[in-house]
């Protein structure tokens, strides 16, 4: 492995904001976040396929009396956020390193206020369609991790996995349901702060077009 990830990975393991294998709080943080990592009953906001957790630390410093958890497999990206938590005096920025598929034994049933969902991969296979984020099978576990009126926000440039996504969340009986198919253009963007992902980055600057959706089930 490589030098840079092994540095990173031994600092994963020291810090305090990271929950990954072998921290004690790692086995039993669940309904416990408010009690044992964040000392407080502020609102718990997760930001799924993080990465470097733009929007964990981006939306932690609009609001301070907010919780957020970044969730990602890989503890290289994780480091980033986790390191920009610190630098930026983040008390309410936690990262958790796991499988989303495992979400339901780190978050128990109506924990969550607010889910994001950034530029996950968009597996555009035929035969990956479980394997989607957006799946139904996900988005049946998000239901059941919010709390009642917990918004769930879906971002990405893919066209084809939002085609997919908007079809399969308005299977569901909405309470609530707004979208953009040009989110720069729209005033929905107002709810970014001005925030953007490395992949957000890397596919604009290609001349692709964010979409968005914002949904309570
Ligand atoms: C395309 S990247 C987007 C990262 C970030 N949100 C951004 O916009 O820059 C997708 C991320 O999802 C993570 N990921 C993909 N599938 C996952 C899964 N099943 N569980 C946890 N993380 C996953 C990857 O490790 C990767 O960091």
């Amino acid at each position: 492995m490589a030098r840079k990830k092994l540095i990173q990975f031994e600092a994963n393991q020291h810090a305090d904001n990271i929950l990954q294998p072998g921290k004690p709080l790692f086995d039993n943080v669940k309904g416990n976040w408010h009690k044992d990592f964040f000392k407080n009953n502020n609102p718990l906001v997760v930001e799924l396929a993080c990465g470097r957790g733009e929007y964990t630390t981006g939306l932690a410093k609009v609001f301070p009396e907010k919780n957020f958890v970044g969730v990602d497999i890989k503890g290289n990206r994780i480091w980033t956020g986790s390191q920009v938590a610190i630098k930026n005096n983040l008390p309410n920025v936690g990262f958790l390193r796991t499988q989303i598929q495992s979400l339901e034994n780190f978050f128990a049933e109506g924990e969550i206020a607010e889910i994001w969902l950034t530029f996950p991969d968009p597996r555009p296979k035929g035969r990956d369609e479980h394997r989607r984020l957006t799946h139904e099978r996900f988005l049946n576990m998000y239901r059941r991790l919010l709390q009642k009126d917990g918004f769930f926000n879906f971002k990405t440039d893919n066209a084809g996995l939002f085609a997919y996504s908007l079809a399969e969340i308005l299977r569901y009986p909405l309470s609530y349901f707004t979208y953009t198919h040009h989110l720069y253009k729209s005033p929905l963007n107002e709810l970014h702060y001005g925030i953007s992902t490395n992949y957000e980055e890397k596919f604009v600057s290609k001349g692709h077009i964010v979409q968005y959706f914002k949904a309570s089930f």
